[in-house]
């Protein structure tokens, strides 16, 4: 595992905060005023709380508990209880390394990583949640028997680039659909959801509403599975 998707950048504006999840890692990704991007273990130095909880007061973020002030260094700067005093160095949240290719927000949370593999021209069409297993919705994906974008009777077919990374590509039609697997737990998972650059916006509605479609069976087929 080295760079995850974990959001859409348009869905973290200047200013905002974010919990996400690699593998085991709880983490809080947040921008700051001016754009800054920052991924840090989500757990407060101070008595740890979730700093994905926090606000971001101009280029700090600050816990919700106490209030604590934290650089983009993930270095404490300001403690509101004691305003005259000035924190040690050694109070910092653990950092890792973030970045933003083709519209994504990436987290790698190994020492060494390497560069997000996505084009750089495609366009953002939701991040989804699913509450069943990545496998099960992959199989649901997999086994797909119907048109995924109404007035397209062309067929689609299916390339897995990686286990992260799906592209869904229209037989006639010039429409792809990159899809990005994010596991969240044993249960659940994201699909980042993007298409290519000149992809008509009532075709993007189309292929956000299939996703809606992917989810309902998706979570009713792990349903009857389980039960
Ligand atoms: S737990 Fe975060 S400031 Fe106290």
């Amino acid at each position: 595992m080295t760079n995850v998707a974990v959001g859409l950048s348009k869905d973290l504006p200047n200013g905002r905060v974010m919990r996400a999840i690699v593998g085991e890692q709880d983490l809080v990704v947040w921008r700051s005023k001016s754009g800054v991007l920052s991924a840090w273990d989500n757990r407060c130095p101070h008595r740890g709380m979730r700093l994905s909880h926090g606000f971001v007061r101009g280029e700090a973020l600050a816990c919700v508990y106490h209030g604590w002030h934290y650089d983009k260094t993930a270095t404490c700067r300001y403690i509101p209880a004691h305003p005259e005093l000035e924190p040690p160095e050694t109070i910092k949240a653990q950092r890792f390394s973030s970045t933003e290719k083709g519209g994504l927000i990436w987290v790698s949370i190994e020492e060494q990583s390497t560069e997000p593999s996505i084009p750089d021209n495609l366009k953002a069409i939701r991040s989804i949640s699913f509450a069943c297993p990545m496998m099960a919705l992959k199989q649901v994906i997999r086994d797909l028997d119907f048109t995924l974008v109404k007035d397209d009777n062309s067929g689609w077919v299916i390339q897995e680039k990686s286990d992260d990374q799906w592209m869904m590509k229209s037989i006639k039609a010039n429409i792809s659909l990159h899809l990005f697997f994010q596991n969240l737990s044993e249960q659940t998972c994201k699909i980042h959801a993007l298409a290519n650059s000149d992809c008509a916006p009532d075709t993007m509605k189309k292929m956000s509403q299939a996703l809606e479609h992917i989810r309902r069976l998706a979570e009713k087929h792990y349903e009857v599975v389980v039960s």
